[in-house]
């Protein structure tokens, strides 16, 4: 796993893209800035255990290098499919790269696709989308999540892990100071944190806690139930 140094020169001010450059370190990256990212996959994998019908399919929307995927693969039974779905074609490239060296043997599909404008999705028991609905537009946001709710099979779950803003000003002040402690405990330089937040500030649009558990209400769920929590980020699983 290569170290995550995108940050660590000054840069000319620019959105956060996952292009070669971030898939290069995506992983260093992503176990170190998110809190308890390794604990967060082990839970989605042990809830999918839960949800998981053999004979469907379980989709990972923004799967990224695929960590979720693989992190349940020895867990579900081998009738159960994988589909991960990135509009990062460099992204697909290293989960597949992945899966092939893990040894993946149950049937699996990696598709491009901007989920934000379309997300086709088959016999499907669980959607896992996790720290990627923050990335879709707040304004397709209703429309994906209505779309995995009407194609999700009866009894399906949605699994939502998402950064949070708090609706309080002084709250979410603290949280966001409590967060950056933490990235500096992980050895992220002032300079790395500051230049990474710029390039995500169009990019990275979080919702309270509230929107989106209105949103998985309003499109249908008959169950929200939060199932991780750290100060701005949180877990959630929606029952259809
Ligand atoms: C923070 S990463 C997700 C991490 C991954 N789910 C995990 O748990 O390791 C966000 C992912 O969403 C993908 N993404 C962002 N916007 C997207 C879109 N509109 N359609 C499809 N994928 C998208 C990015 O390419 C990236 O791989």
């Amino acid at each position: 796993m290569s170290d995550d140094k995108v940050f660590d020169r000054p840069r000319e001010p620019q959105d956060f893209e996952f292009g070669s450059e971030v898939v290069a370190v995506f992983d260093d990256m992503v176990s170190r800035s998110v809190p308890y990212y390794g604990e967060i996959q082990r839970m989605l994998a042990e809830l999918v255990m839960d949800w998981a019908a053999p004979g469907t399919n379980v989709y990972d929307l923004g799967c990224a290098t695929g960590n979720t995927l693989l992190a349940m693969d020895p867990f579900l039974a081998p009738t159960v499919g994988f589909v991960g779905v990135d509009d990062s074609a460099e992204m697909l490239e290293k989960c597949e790269a992945k899966f092939r060296e893990a040894g993946v043997s149950r049937p699996f599909r990696l598709e491009r696709a901007d989920i934000g404008e379309r997300v086709p999705i088959e016999n499907a028991s669980v959607v896992v989308l996790c720290l990627t609905l923050q990335f879709i537009r707040p304004i397709y946001r209703e429309k994906l999540v209505r779309s995995i709710y009407e194609q999700l099979n009866e009894n399906g779950c949605l699994i939502l892990v998402e950064k949070l803003l708090c609706a309080d000003p002084v709250l979410n002040r603290s949280f966001i100071r409590y967060y950056y402690d933490l990235k500096r405990r992980r050895k992220y330089s002032e300079m790395e944190i500051a230049q990474k937040r710029e390039a995500l500030e169009n990019v990275l649009i979080p919702y309270t806690l509230e929107e989106n558990t209105k949103l998985l209400d309003d499109c249908g769920f008959r169950e929200v139930e939060t199932f991780f929590r750290w100060y701005n980020f949180c877990g959630a699983i929606a029952l259809k």
